[in-house]
């Protein structure tokens, strides 16, 4: 595989992210909820993984309606979780670790409650607050039906009513009005905001939803047709992957080139498909690195998933980048719950009432770790998500009053939404909240959480934990560099980088390793012999 080098430092192509839900890692004030301080606390254990970076979901100023996606004010943080001085002190102590900090950046709407909107709904239609949305009037002879036919991501129309058959525009939850980026103020306001976190400390972006910034202005009828979030050809769907969305991205890679050489990360969550239209947000003046769904919404199913993996490398490669290998996120279901159940269940509806004999949880679990050292093992930059180190699984019995996640509603409670993967870490065996702080935990935690902890596994070589700290440490020292070739292997996907060959084992049977030295394998491997859903690493030279 050849790659061309550009200006991106080698930490934003080829890092290892650990991804923190700030109100489920670690709560130092006793309140329940996860907080700024519980982060720096437990700093270090992010650091014995190895990692090079930390990615935080949104820890805003919020009303909480999304999970903090919902943003009041860009450049303060949520009560909850602490104060600007917290955050600074954060980028500080991450730094002093090797850890580099990016942020999230919600750029396609804002909450209900945001000053903006709040002053667009005062001044009305045709105002310049206004503008600042997508306001909007209703069809019908009073404006009583909205406007067009488009569908919320999360169910239901995207559309509410304000009154006098005016509507506005949500791609999302009703509590979040998607910004109208026609008006040339935001790209003023959103620089400033980039600028705002860079000079307290953050070394990059994880930027929200990126696939719905532009829309097209006369709101034409839609109805999907072929897979979700395909996209063929330019400026065919009225509210994804519009050609406008490049600029406004080129917009803000402007903003951090005037910062710190420009070593500072955008990455684009950037849900379109086919890869030949994702790699445009490639370029050399856009995105650094885009999220893979490709890959983490991949059964485990060796022929999708090989052909997933090429790819993804041919599209990013073709532009000078690296892709990225995701398992698991704060929106999906865990992966050692949705490999322990057969592939033809979709497993956010099994969530809800789907069999519970279906699920085979030590088999997911098996699945989980081998997809991790596969995920490692490949070309690019690698995320994982607090809690899978510890090979949590979803909690997927939360009973329906405590779920929180507005697809719950909006869906009218066709889907549970995803606060199962949501739940506060366990980090003792025991106490109240298993570690998680000293008081209790804002979503239950299941009993018998605290075997998963951090201290149960700590020192246990056959634990997970001790597993992604092997892998990871491995991970640095020796696949640093672009190299890759795929190795033939009956059964397997395998894949050599350099003088490391990785090999994981689809078949239902065992297989006989490659020659080599073994480095780190999922499950013990002995003979000489690969057990079904395993990988290993060998060092053939
Ligand atoms: C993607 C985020 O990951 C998800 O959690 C959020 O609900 C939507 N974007 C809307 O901001």
């Amino acid at each position: 595989m050849t790659t061309h080098h550009r200006s991106a430092s080698e930490w934003q192509r080829r890092g290892a992210f650990y991804q923190i839900y700030p109100r489920s890692f670690a709560d130092a004030d006793g309140d329940g909820i996860g907080d700024i301080a519980g982060i720096r606390a437990r700093l270090d254990h992010i650091a014995s993984l190895g990692v090079d970076g930390i990615w935080i979901n949104p820890w805003y100023a919020s009303p909480m309606r999304d999970g903090g996606y919902d943003v009041t004010d860009h450049r303060a943080i949520h009560p909850d979780l602490g104060t600007i001085d917290d955050a600074r002190a954060l980028f500080d102590d991450a730094n002093q670790l090797g850890l580099r900090v990016l942020v999230d950046l919600v750029p396609n709407h804002t909450s209900d409650e945001h000053p903006w909107f709040v002053s667009a709904l005062q001044a009305g239609p045709g105002s310049p607050e206004g503008t600042r949305y997508h306001f909007r009037r209703g069809r019908g002879s009073s404006g009583e039906l909205p406007p067009s036919n488009w569908q919320s991501a999360f169910g239901g129309p995207a559309w509410t009513a304000v009154g006098d058959g005016e509507w506005y525009l949500h791609l999302f939850d009703a509590s979040q009005p998607d910004l109208n980026w026609a008006d040339p103020t935001l790209e003023q306001e959103f620089a400033s905001i980039v600028r705002f976190w860079i000079e307290l400390g953050a070394s990059g972006f994880r930027v929200d939803a990126v696939q719905g910034l532009s829309k097209d202005s006369s709101y034409p009828d839609w109805t999907e047709s072929g897979p979700a979030h395909t996209v063929e050809g330019t400026d065919v769907h009225p509210y994804r992957d519009r050609t406008a969305n490049h600029e406004i991205v080129r917009s803000w890679r402007r903003t951090l080139g005037e910062h710190a050489d420009g070593d500072v990360a955008l990455i684009g969550e950037v849900v379109v498909r086919p890869w030949e239209r994702l790699a445009d947000y490639l370029a050399d003046d856009e995105f650094h690195q885009v999220f893979n769904f490709d890959f983490l919404e991949c059964p485990w199913d060796p022929g999708q998933l090989r052909s997933r993996i090429a790819a993804a490398l041919d599209a990013a490669t073709s532009r000078g980048a690296l892709p990225t290998w995701v398992w698991s996120n704060h929106d999906i279901v865990r992966a050692a719950t949705r490999f322990g159940l057969p592939m033809d269940v979709d497993p956010a509806q099994w969530l809800l009432d789907g069999d519970r004999a279906l699920l085979d949880p030590q088999r997911g679990l098996l699945r989980a770790r081998a997809a991790a050292l596969l995920a490692m093992a490949l070309p690019g930059s690698y995320f994982l998500y607090q809690g899978e180190e510890l090979g949590l699984p979803e909690v997927h019995d939360l009973p329906l009053h405590c779920l929180l996640d507005p697809i719950f509603e909006r869906s009218g409670r066709a889907s549970k939404g995803r606060d199962g993967c949501r739940v506060p870490l366990p980090w003792t065996r025991c106490g109240r909240s298993f570690g998680f702080g000293p008081g209790g935990a804002w979503l239950p935690q299941p009993s018998g959480w605290g075997r998963h902890s951090v201290e149960a596994q700590h020192g246990d070589p056959s634990s997970t934990l001790e597993l992604f700290r092997r892998s990871l440490a491995l991970r640095s020292e020796l696949l640093d560099h672009d190299d890759f070739e795929w190795i033939e292997f009956p059964g397997a996907i395998a894949f050599e980088r350099r003088e490391v060959v990785s090999i994981t084992n689809f078949s239902p049977g065992t297989i006989e390793l490659p020659a080599g030295d073994l480095l780190v394998a999922s499950e013990p491997c002995t003979d000489g012999t690969l057990p079904p859903d395993v990988t290993a690493w060998l060092r053939t030279s």
